[in-house]
């Protein structure tokens, strides 16, 4: 979709009014209404329309006026609407016009902005729209002309300043459009070399550096936590690193984000049921969320040091696949006692965690992973679990979770030795990978946490109920929601870009 911000209202089948709830007119409106020989008013009155956030009003070959549609979107109170009321809107502007016009004229002279700048509104609304329009058509070669999507072109007129209020925010978007797409394609398409050749085809033109481990030097690293996942495999697994240094300094300290890339999540020798299976294959999007949040931070220059690190295997049982009772040393030297194959994400994330630590040298890391059903049952799809012992850390994520509307909610977290830890105790081997059925989010992060070295500030966020919604949302439709970009890319800006 293209999107732009002019000046004057260009001609476009559809024009969009936004109108503030219960306040006066806004210009907009009252020209259009004057255009219309009074029966944009006269059409307000019949239908009772107030302006309540997410109301809307629809008129068809309004008299007067060159487009053939006009569609009036309730703001709610002006007051309360900050940026993710104005990325609603957008996002509403597509549900309505999506597959009826081509193009979309909003017009936003006038409209009262107390908590954001007009511009700024502007942005968030084409950001919203933007976000909102995003498909996956790849697969569908049936799809019927009236549902195929047809808008084509947003224009947002009336806003100053718009257009560089907008350009970061194009750039968050193309990093939530990678994170969707190596969600959504299958595990027969995306396995561990085919997402790092997706990712470094969007990575490497924006001057991302880019490392990738075959299973022969992680072999030689001592990475047997994840190669024991990956054994069951005949697809091989890699770590992929992904570097942006946008300080200036080579020595600055970087912040690191690592992910959970299990392309596709049989549980292995400790098989899943069949049923709902098939969602298994978005269990690699903590890795998306993190290849994706590096791509929207290189797109848009951040002035941050950071690296993303991908921990990339497919869980599968084979006859080489790794046993219940099977012992292995991580790279971090530590032997854990694998109980159940199926909990096999935070095997992967130890090895990719503390190989990062140890080669970085990050102040900060905070690792997203599909880790646990348990999460969804603790949460629903509303928000991730966050675990962290800094209690600065969790405000920061917590805080650009709310802007972002990318939430989190934070869980327990015992120290080492507590009873939670306690619970991961094995009879022949350091720890086991799991603990009881009760609390398994919590023990999943008691198990990364003993991966964390000393004097990183760490945060975990289990994102199993937050990647992938079965119903369609403010500003993405059914499928992957791209969860975590935003949220990567909100908390560096706030935590750790130094000012222009
Ligand atoms: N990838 C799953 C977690 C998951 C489940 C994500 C459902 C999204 C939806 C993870 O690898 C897993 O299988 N976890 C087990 C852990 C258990 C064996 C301790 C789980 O949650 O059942
Ligand atoms: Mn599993
Ligand atoms: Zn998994």
């Amino acid at each position: 979709m293209k999107i732009h911000f002019p000046e004057a209202i260009p001609s476009a089948p559809a024009l969009v009014l936004v109108t503030p709830q219960d306040g006066p007119t806004t210009p907009a409106v009252e020209a259009v209404d004057r255009a219309t020989g009074g029966q944009l008013g006269r059409a307000l009155r019949a239908a009772e329309f107030v302006g309540r956030k997410g109301a809307t009003l629809e008129l068809l070959a309004p008299p007067g006026l060159d487009h053939d549609r006009l569609l009036l979107l309730g703001l709610g109170p002006p007051q309360e609407a900050d940026a993710l009321v104005f990325e609603e809107l957008g996002g509403r502007i597509v549900e309505v016009l999506g597959t009826r016009a081509a193009a979309v004229a909003v017009d936003l002279s006038g409209l009262p902005t107390p908590r954001l700048a007009l511009g700024a509104a502007a942005a968030h609304l084409a950001l919203g729209a933007l976000l909102r329009a995003w498909r996956h058509d790849r697969y569908r070669t049936t799809l019927k002309d009236e549902d195929r999507p047809r808008l084509a072109e947003l224009a947002v007129a009336g806003a100053a300043r718009a257009a560089e209020a907008f350009a970061p925010l194009d750039a968050v978007a193309r990093g939530v459009f990678l994170t969707r797409e190596l969600v959504t394609e299958p595990a027969n398409v995306i396995f561990p070399e085919s997402f790092v050749e997706r990712v470094r085809a969007a990575a490497e033109p924006l001057g991302l550096e880019i490392t990738v481990l075959d299973e022969v030097e992680m072999k030689a690293l001592g990475m047997g936590c994840l190669l024991g996942v990956a054994q069951g495999s005949v697809r091989p697994p890699r770590l992929l690193a992904l570097e942006w240094n946008g300080t200036g300094d080579s020595q600055a300290t970087p912040a690191l984000f690592v992910g959970k890339g299990v392309t596709f999540d049989t549980g292995g020798i400790s098989i899943k049921p069949a049923s709902g299976m098939e969602d298994m294959k978005w269990d690699m999007g903590g890795a998306a969320a993190v290849a994706g949040a590096m791509v929207a931070l290189a797109a848009r220059r951040a002035r941050a040091r950071v690296v993303g690190v991908c921990g990339l295997v497919e869980n599968m049982p084979d006859g080489g696949a790794q046993r219940p009772g099977d012992v292995v040393t991580s790279f971090s030297g530590k032997t854990v006692e694998v109980i159940n194959t199926d909990a096999e994400g935070r095997l992967v994330l130890a090895d990719a965690m503390a190989w990062a630590q140890q080669r970085w040298q990050p102040d900060v890391m905070v690792d997203l992973a599909t880790l646990t059903g348990a999460i969804i049952v603790s949460l629903g799809h509303e928000y991730a679990g966050l675990f962290t012992p800094h209690d600065d850390l969790a405000a920061q994520l917590s805080a650009a979770g709310d802007a972002t509307g990318e939430r989190v909610w934070r869980q327990p977290l015992g120290k080492p030795g507590s009873p939670y830890d306690k619970l991961l105790e094995s009879a022949i081997a350091d720890m086991k990978n799991v603990g009881p059925r009760e609390a398994g989010s919590i023990t999943a992060a008691q198990f990364l946490q003993r991966f964390v070295a000393d004097g990183v500030q760490w945060a975990h966020l289990d994102i199993a109920g937050t990647v992938w919604k079965t119903k369609p949302g403010p500003t993405h439709g059914k499928g992957a929601t791209g969860f975590g970009v935003r949220l990567i890319d909100r908390f560096v800006a706030q935590t750790r870009e130094t000012a222009a």
